[in-house]
């Protein structure tokens, strides 16, 4: 918080590339994919999270409550915004930007593409995983419709660029999005062409 009459302090915006979107939407498999087309370094928050605690996301939120996860997103979030990281392709936990507060702050940590997917298409891909603590209920298929109903408007706040992944292969998106960041200036014409 601000104390009254203090400036508040501002940051430039960053450049990396971030990944938005529902479990199960590919964020981390395409952070791999856009880091060797790109050639560019690639991170997935949630990891960066798990190893400061030494423990894996689903025993953070057992031991020290989600809540506690959510302060870490946006401390973390904070630390990119701040510089802290020099540039690179960020997959963002799928949560993260709900939080209205996160969501300035994604923002001005680059150029976010939201990986948007049908949740049909999470419960055939997430069937049986039991590393998302939010899925672990009766009914998968009805909670991931809620949380995608609610949470689609957030992730569509955030991004710069919207692609819908349930009836198209990765390498596909992958041209996508390297033809998104031609047209915006942020790659060169002839950016990573050998690495097709
Ligand atoms: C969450 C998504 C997970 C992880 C945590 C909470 C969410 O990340 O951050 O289990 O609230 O949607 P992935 O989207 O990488 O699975």
């Amino acid at each position: 918080m601000t104390a009254k009459g203090q400036k508040k302090k501002s940051y430039p915006k960053q450049e990396h590339l971030i990944l938005i979107g529902f479990m199960g939407s590919g964020k981390t498999s395409m952070g791999l994919r856009l880091s060797y087309r790109l050639q560019m370094p690639v991170e997935d928050t949630d990891k960066i999270i798990a190893e400061r605690n030494g423990k894996s996301i689903s025993d953070i939120f057992a031991e020290q409550g989600e809540s506690a996860f959510r302060q870490m997103e946006t401390d973390l979030l904070r630390e990119i915004r701040e510089g802290k990281f020099s540039r690179r392709i960020l997959s963002l936990g799928g949560g993260t930007p709900v939080q209205l507060q996160n969501q300035p702050l994604i923002r001005q940590c680059g150029t976010v593409i939201y990986l948007r997917i049908r949740p049909e298409t999470v419960y055939e891909r997430l069937k049986g995983d039991t590393s998302r603590p939010l899925l672990q209920c009766e009914d998968p298929l009805e909670r991931i419709r809620k949380m995608i109903r609610e949470r689609g408007p957030a992730y569509e706040r955030c991004a710069d660029l919207i692609l819908d992944v349930d009836d198209k292969k990765q390498p596909e998106l992958v041209e996508e999005i390297v033809t998104y960041l031609k047209e915006t200036g942020y790659l060169k014409e002839d950016a990573g062409k050998e690495n097709k």
